[in-house]
């Protein structure tokens, strides 16, 4: 039987600068749209993309004096990194300067010039470059920018444009509103739309002439298509649409990811493209909310309060920053960002509440049934609500992700995690394993914690894609991909008699020094203290695989600098061949910064991150010390970072 199908959109993003996590919660979204979709069995297409023919890119390259296309080359080889490091399952990646998407283009100006639908006239009016956006003067907020999260210089423009007749489908397009009510969500966005396009609809420039990046308009050189309308093509060109369209046959029509920002362009002018050319409209377009930083605002780069999205995975990883996001991002509302509310978030609800239970349960099965999940007996109403409650879980998770409901998708999880807790609390495990007449009960118990553990990890694979491996492995399953599947997500799919793995902490804490710690015990996480001289009694002798467990590497100093208000603290930027780490390290009476630069050192490379004066360490350089003296040990440079030190 033929799959149904289902097609999602991100934005096509602008790349005149870096990523930053604003920008990835779309592709977040909707990459875990796609993976439950696919779980669901549904044939699945996934596009994300650039939107580079944009007047703003042309001077910001124009600015660093490169050409346009050699910076967004690099700037798009960015957001493709970070997506492959946020585990973005994205079927295609599309460019606005490709050739395959400039030929639709270009092939769809032609055709709404030939039915009148496009006409030449001149444009005398204001132009927001960082917004791409053409306001009238009665729009103007004081002579500047009107979008709220603008308020930027605009620009006078008198120049020949041609123009799309939108005035002119205003009526089809508030029936089609009207009479689905699927078609904008939420139901705030879609009242906007419905009030603005009754205020009347005005006529749309859709070409510029006065500078040359961009599509041409096929029949007139002189002039470059709007980017916006170009941009939009894009959701079309990628499925071939007029060219080679068996995929834009089978996929058509689209579900619209993208923020509240630009959800009129989706809801109005697209689908007015779209009834030009007699193609189905969209079926949905969906505008979330906006992450604010705590101070408030929008995350932006021009705001200048995003951090290096590279950065932040590198620290806490991919899939507790897309947990983060996801649930931080209520339906409908605006989210808000910050460092400490992710740690804050990865602690309590990866590391306590979900690895937690994968801990205590596999140490139980280790320790009472060594390793071995039991089989069931004689379930006791208490087991048999954990297992209603699972179905439960599930079918509101499924219910959540139909509406795009991510956060709530994950307070549904998130309420199941925490009743099989307390029901590790209420069935005391410890106290039936005292008593061999309990056997039974135990055995069941156990079995409830280890079934409990996999239909979670099912319900958060969507979410969190890189976990679930890492749970079939401690939990013995790898090899039963059908006890992964999203219908298996149903109780008593566990056989008895699987041999459970015990393995690392699912999610380790990341650790914030509280407040008030001596700042010896600080310096010595990080580095031999000098405080700490006297000789330690002898440490008790260690195995050659206890050693191994150590990951000693060399590591290149590429910066320090001192770690304000605390002067025995330095921060260094350390090299380890690719990748680079943070390391607060308790050497500033020894050292000054610049001294350090250059300086191949050995770093403990897989120690426990440790956030010292808020700034989270990676590692612990070695040094050792003698009455006051200290020096850091170090390699010659010969040996690159990153090499191991055995
Ligand atoms: N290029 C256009 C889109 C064209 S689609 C045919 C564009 N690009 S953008 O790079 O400026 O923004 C892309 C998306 O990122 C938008 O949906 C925008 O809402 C989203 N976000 C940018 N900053 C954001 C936050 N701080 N929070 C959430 N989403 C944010 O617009």
């Amino acid at each position: 039987m033929q799959k149904p199908t289902f097609y999602i959109t991100t934005p096509i993003y602008y790349p005149n600068s870096s990523p930053h996590i604003g920008t990835a919660y779309t592709t977040i979204a909707a990459d875990t749209v796609s993976r439950y979709k696919r779980m669901r069995g549904y044939d699945v297409w996934f596009l994300t993309g650039t939107d580079e023919n944009a007047q703003k890119i042309a001077r910001t390259a124009e600015a660093k004096g490169v050409p346009p296309k050699e910076y967004v080359d690099e700037v798009v080889d960015k957001f493709q990194q970070l997506w492959r490091l946020l585990d973005i399952s994205n079927d295609d990646f599309i460019r606005t300067t490709e050739e395959r998407h400039k030929v639709v283009v270009q092939d769809i100006f032609q055709r709404l010039y030939d039915q009148g639908d496009i006409y030449k006239s001149e444009y005398e009016g204001w132009y927001c470059t960082p917004c791409e956006t053409f306001w009238t003067e009665n729009k103007l907020n004081d002579g500047k920018c009107p979008n709220p999260d603008c308020g930027r210089e605009v620009e006078l423009l008198k120049e020949e444009s041609y123009f799309f007749k939108m005035s002119k489908y205003q009526d089809q397009l508030l029936q089609h509103i009207e009479s689905h009510p699927d078609f904008i969500q939420p139901v705030a966005r879609r009242n906007e739309m419905i009030s603005f396009v009754r205020g009347g609809l005005e006529d749309l420039c859709v070409s510029r002439t006065t500078f040359k990046w961009g599509i041409p308009v096929p029949f007139n050189p002189k002039h470059v298509v709007y980017v916006w309308l170009d941009a939009l093509i894009n959701y079309v060109s990628a499925l071939g649409w007029g060219q080679e369209d068996a995929k834009f046959k089978k996929y058509w029509p689209a579900v619209h990811l993208m923020g509240k920002d630009i959800v009129r362009f989706h809801a109005v002018i697209w689908p007015i493209i779209l009834l030009a050319l007699g193609v189905e409209l969209p079926r949905t377009v969906y505008g979330h909310g906006w992450f604010l930083s705590r101070e408030g605002g929008k995350i932006s780069k021009s705001r200048g309060n995003v951090q290096d999205a590279f950065e932040l995975i590198r620290l806490y990883g991919s899939d507790g920053i897309r947990y983060f996001l996801l649930k931080e991002m209520q339906a409908g509302s605006d989210g808000y960002y910050s460092e400490d509310a992710l740690v804050e978030r990865i602690n309590s609800d990866l590391a306590n509440d979900y690895g937690n239970l994968l801990s205590r349960t596999t140490a139980m099965i280790e320790k009472y049934r060594q390793g071995v999940v039991p089989a069931v007996v004689n379930p006791s109403p208490l087991d048999a609500e954990i297992s209603v409650l699972a179905a439960a879980a599930k079918k509101e998770v499924e219910d959540c992700l139909d509406r795009l409901d991510f956060s709530n998708a994950l307070v549904a999880i998130w309420r199941f995690i925490g009743r099989v807790n307390k029901y590790v609390d209420e069935s005391a495990p410890w106290t039936l394993a005292k008593n061999p007449a309990l056997d039974a009960q135990l055995d069941t118990v156990l079995y409830t914690l280890a079934e409990a553990l996999r239909i979670v990890t099912i319900l958060c694979s969507p979410f969190m894609p890189g976990v679930p491996a890492r749970v079939w492995a401690q939990l013995g399953i790898t090899a039963q991909p059908e006890l992964h599947t999203w219908e298996a997500a149903a109780w008593g799919g566990f056989g008895p008699g699987v041999k459970i793995n015990r393995g690392e902490a699912l999610f380790p804490r990341i650790e914030e020094q509280k407040e008030g710690v001596a700042e010896t015990d600080k310096v010595s996480q990080t580095v031999a203290s000098p405080s700490q001289e006297a000789e330690p009694s002898a440490p008790a002798e260690i195995s050659i695989e206890d050693f191994a467990r150590l990951d000693l590497r060399v590591g290149k100093i590429i910066a320090a600098e001192k770690v304000e208000k605390a002067d025995k603290l330095l921060k260094l930027e350390v090299e380890l061949g690719q990748e680079r780490r943070t390391v607060v390290s308790g050497i500033a009476k020894h050292y000054a910064p610049e001294e350090l630069v250059g300086k191949s050192v050995v770093l403990v490379a897989n120690l426990k991150p440790v956030k010292l004066r808020g700034i989270l360490s990676q590692g612990m350089i070695l040094a050792a010390s003698h009455e006051g003296k200290l020096e850091v040990l170090t390699v010659s440079q010969d040996l690159p970072g990153g090499a191991r030190v055995k």
